[in-house]
């Protein structure tokens, strides 16, 4: 059905029977790699390192070379949008993303402009060709973007926040102001997606990484809606070969029923939700990926074994699941420990398949 030597992840997106359970990791290529804080030193920082095709393309191909993933994502950020739309991005050591001039009033989301991905994002569309050539068709190349709400919060916060006073100060005393905000980042990100499809992604996945602090109503009002925007915007196919779309809401919840009404194919889950829990919600509507607790891999690896069993248990049989953590990795985990997870999915997973 495609060119891919293995489209394993294609296949269970759509839902249709595979052998064993894909899998792949949120945050595959980053700092619990020694050879990606080698790339990372020699560019000087994680923005050079994003905006340098070469050595974007180096990156995302560095946890292919130690594990058998079944697919790479493209390395980059969500926060390149915002930072294409004019909001000046930059990174403190230590402290996460900051931007200079951080979106709040009428005046500063009116002059937002909607990037043109081919010129102001040129970087990634760029790195995602070469990528796909690197590649040549080993697995499937994952591209992404952030939700028009979570990228928000960092535009009008000017950075991470645990409160989200800003942002929700705006929610409660000027809907209509968020919503215009809202409407430019879907514009924003509809565009860039489509053009990540065109540069060669075959899957595309929203991180939704802040829809968990909305109550269910706002989230309904504030979050999923632009997503929903998003994907039916976005072409359902290319060449004959259907583009598969993620949505992941950290956090999500019972919240996964209405997700999975987006015409999304594929719902990540985070590890407080079961996945148990989360088929009942989405009634087999939708591929699921996830959710081994991060942290697991600070663990022993019996121990990761025991857990990965555990998560391929929770789904239970049948096809719909690509085996993921269930947030991205953390630093500080042993690149030994993530070769026993891997290991433990290509071991365990066929047993759930063979029915
Ligand atoms: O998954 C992958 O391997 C692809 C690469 C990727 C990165 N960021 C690289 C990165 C992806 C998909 C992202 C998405 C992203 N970026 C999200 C959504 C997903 C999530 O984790 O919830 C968010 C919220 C961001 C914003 C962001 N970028 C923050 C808050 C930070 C700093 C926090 C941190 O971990 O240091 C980043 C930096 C960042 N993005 C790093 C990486 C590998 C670390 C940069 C470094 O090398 O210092």
């Amino acid at each position: 059905m495609t060119n891919l030597k293995n489209d394993l992840l294609l296949r269970a997106l759509l839902r249709l029977p595979v052998e064993r359970t894909p899998v792949w990791m949120m945050r595959q290529a980053g700092r619990y790699l020694p050879e990606y804080r080698q790339t990372r030193a020699k560019a000087g920082s994680f923005m050079k390192l994003c905006c340098t095709p070469e050595l974007a393309c180096e990156v995302t191909l560095q946890p292919l070379r130690r594990y058998a993933f079944d697919a790479a994502i493209l390395f980059s950020d969500i926060l390149t949008v915002p930072d294409a739309m004019g909001l000046g991005l930059y990174f403190v050591e230590g402290e996460g993303p900051k931007f200079s001039y951080p979106v709040r009033d009428a005046q500063a989301i009116k002059k937002l402009a909607i990037p043109d991905p081919e010129s102001d994002l040129r970087y990634v569309t760029d790195a995602i060709r070469l990528i796909v050539g690197e590649l040549n068709g080993q697995v499937p190349l994952i591209g992404f973007s952030g939700s028009p709400w979570t990228i928000a919060t960092y535009m009008v916060e000017g950075g991470s926040s645990k409160e989200f006073a800003n942002i929700k100060s705006l929610l409660f005393d000027e809907p209509e102001l968020l919503h215009q905000l809202l409407d430019k980042n879907a514009q924003a990100i509809t565009e860039y997606l489509k053009a990540q499809i065109a540069a060669g992604v075959q899957i595309v996945m929203i991180f939704d990484t802040w829809g968990g602090v909305l109550a269910p109503d706002k989230y309904r009002e504030f979050s999923l809606p632009y997503m929903q925007q998003i994907i039916q915007a976005l072409p359902h196919e290319v060449n004959g070969q259907v583009i598969p779309k993620i949505l992941f809401t950290k956090g999500a919840g019972p919240l996964l029923a209405d997700m999975a009404l987006s015409g999304c194919d594929a719902l990540g889950v985070d590890w407080m939700t079961s996945l148990t829990d989360a088929r009942t919600y989405v009634q087999d509507k939708v591929a699921l990926q996830g959710n081994l607790d991060p942290s697991v891999l600070y663990a022993r690896p019996e121990i990761i074994k025991q857990e990965v069993s555990k998560v391929l248990a929770d789904y239970g049989n049948g096809p719909g699941h690509v085996f993921n953590l269930g947030h991205g990795i953390h630093p500080g985990i042993d690149p030994e420990h993530v070769a026993a997870m891997v290991e433990a999915v290509h071991e365990l997973s066929p047993q759930h398949h063979n029915h």
